[in-house]
């Protein structure tokens, strides 16, 4: 093949990979040489600006290491991560919503008890959780694996501190028979994803700015149920119609409420005032 111009060219990388022996490759990967293609010639993309982008995505790469994931944040604020969320998890009306993974996650969390304190020392006004875990037909669902996350007062997650080997903000516990559960925790914030690199500055480039409103993290499993990975946001939170990554879904908006010092409802005796948040997740049943 010689001689390729500006109208022939889409084709010739097609035929490529016409004898690649994966189809679902294939498919994937002429999708995306069309639609790529199909981009530069609407914008008519310029040298310059092509070189632009080639140092945009050098830039993630860099910024990205084992603590910063900046191609997630990239996929996050352009929408993505939803969109391929939302195709992945077409659930029956009743289940509980999904959302966005986001990059502060992290694997090992400590195993708590029901009613421990999964704060761990982060910063912020006490708030105690509950809810029930429930198969789509009302059942209980005993046992369920529930993990927590979330980031602290000054909206910053343990990760993102030098790292002293504790966790803090999050942490593992099971439904109980009933498929209840409960935990003390802080008050979540609003907080701005990371936007000291490239993201943040393709943010500002378009006007955009960085903020996520008040949330916690769930991730619940259980034998026979679809994994279900969402948030829990903060009623009232000024940024529920502007997140920066397109995350927040009506039905996953709780209301946090607030309480004078007191009896918390586990029965702590509590000097300051606190918050309580109650919310039942429904898991889809996984397919056979
Ligand atoms: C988060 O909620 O932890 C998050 C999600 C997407 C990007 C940044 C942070
Ligand atoms: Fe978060």
């Amino acid at each position: 093949m010689r001689n390729l111009d500006e109208n022939t060219i889409t084709d010739a990388v097609l035929a490529r990979h016409e004898h690649v022996g994966n189809a679902r490759l294939t498919e994937i990967a002429g999708s995306l040489v069309r639609h790529l293609h199909a981009f530069a010639r609407e914008v008519n993309l310029t040298e310059s600006e092509w070189e632009q982008g080639i140092r945009f995505l050098t830039d993630v790469g860099h910024m990205t290491d084992e603590k910063r994931q900046e191609f997630i944040l990239l996929s996050d604020t352009l929408g993505l991560s939803t969109l391929v969320v939302a195709m992945a998890n077409r659930k029956p009306a009743g289940c509980t919503e999904a959302t966005v993974f986001g990059p502060f996650f992290v694997e090992g969390a400590p195993e708590y008890e029901n009613g421990a304190d999964v704060a761990n020392g982060a910063t912020g006004v006490p708030c105690f959780v509950s809810g029930k875990i429930r198969g789509l037909y009302g059942e209980p669902v005993p046992n369920a694996r529930i993990e927590v996350w979330q980031a602290d007062a000054d909206g910053l997650y343990d990760v993102q501190y030098p790292d002293d080997g504790e966790h803090r903000g999050r942490g593992v516990l099971h439904s109980r028979a009933d498929g209840s559960y409960h935990f003390r925790s802080i008050v979540g914030e609003p907080y701005p994803i990371p936007h000291d690199g490239p993201v943040g500055r393709m943010l500002d480039a378009l006007g955009r700015h960085p903020w996520r409103p008040a949330h916690l993290h769930f991730m619940i499993t259980a034998p026979g149920y679809e994994r279900l990975v969402t948030h829990v946001f903060r009623e009232g939170d000024p940024y529920l119609d502007s997140d920066a990554v397109f995350g927040v879904r009506s039905s996953l908006i709780a209301p946090w409420l607030q309480h004078e010092a007191g009896v918390a409802p586990d029965g702590t005796r509590m000097a300051t005032p606190f918050y309580t948040l109650e919310f039942d997740f429904v898991l889809n049943r996984a397919a056979l």
